[in-house]
């Protein structure tokens, strides 16, 4: 069973709080980009939508946008579904359980993909996704992508500890999440992360949001030269 299945899915909104630093800030500068730079009805893709934070937040900001919500994790997509019912939101959510590679339709004005890509070993197999991604985008989109970074200093990476605990986080649990830090997540330098941009498609990612080593990125679509 993954992470994001069972009680993985149904601990996850009071778990991930407490192991990310500004989770519900990157949500809502996310929200803030989005409504910066889109018009109104623009339909949104969100990859790793899990239990519907990133949408919630976006449909709040916004109420003429509508959503595809991907993941990989059925459990994870039963409790977003449950949460946009409750806030009157599912007529504006279409659901995707799967890949990306599956989904069918595409022409999105924008796509999110928050905490997901760190998951992802190896170079070839983050090409492969934000290349997906990218096919599915107007030319003139944008992908807002949020990742663990790699560490640049052993204090850095402790801090991560320090904060979680402070957060809420028993000192044994913060921990085992220090030992997953290494061995679960495959995170980038951010030379490495342009690197990777280029080959799926994308310019020079502009950072928009960090806090420690967990960063938000926004990946312009490169133009296709005819
Ligand atoms: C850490 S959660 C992030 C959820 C949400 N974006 C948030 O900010 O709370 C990562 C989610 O990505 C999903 N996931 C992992 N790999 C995926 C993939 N290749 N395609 C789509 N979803 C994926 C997991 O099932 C999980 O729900």
């Amino acid at each position: 069973m993954s992470r994001f299945e069972g009680k993985g899915s149904s601990d996850y909104d009071v778990r991930i709080k407490k192991l990310i630093p500004g989770y519900q800030l990157l949500h809502q500068l996310t929200a803030s980009y989005l409504k910066t730079t889109l018009k109104p009805n623009a339909r949104i893709l969100v990859v790793g939508a899990g239990t519907g934070s990133d949408i919630l937040e976006l449909s709040n900001i916004e109420s003429s946008w509508s959503f595809t919500a991907l993941d990989i994790s059925s459990d994870m997509l039963d409790i977003a579904k449950n949460r946009f019912k409750e806030a009157n939101i599912i007529g504006r959510v279409d659901f995707h359980t799967g890949d990306v590679g599956g989904l069918n339709v595409g022409d999105y004005d924008a796509a999110i993909c928050l905490f997901v890509t760190h998951f992802i070993e190896g170079y070839d197999e983050k090409i492969k996704l934000l290349s997906e991604i990218n096919a599915k985008l107007k030319s003139d989109a944008f992908l807002l992508l949020a990742d663990l970074m790699q560490y640049q200093s052993e204090d850095i990476r402790l801090s991560q500890s320090t904060i979680s605990q402070y957060l809420g986080l028993e000192i044994e649990a913060a921990e085992v999440m220090l030992g997953r830090l290494e061995t679960d997540f495959y995170p980038l330098s951010e030379s490495e992360l342009a690197v990777v941009a280029k080959l799926s498609g994308y310019d020079e990612p502009l950072i928009y949001f960090q806090a420690l080593r967990f960063s938000g990125f926004i990946l312009s679509k490169l133009e296709v030269s005819t």
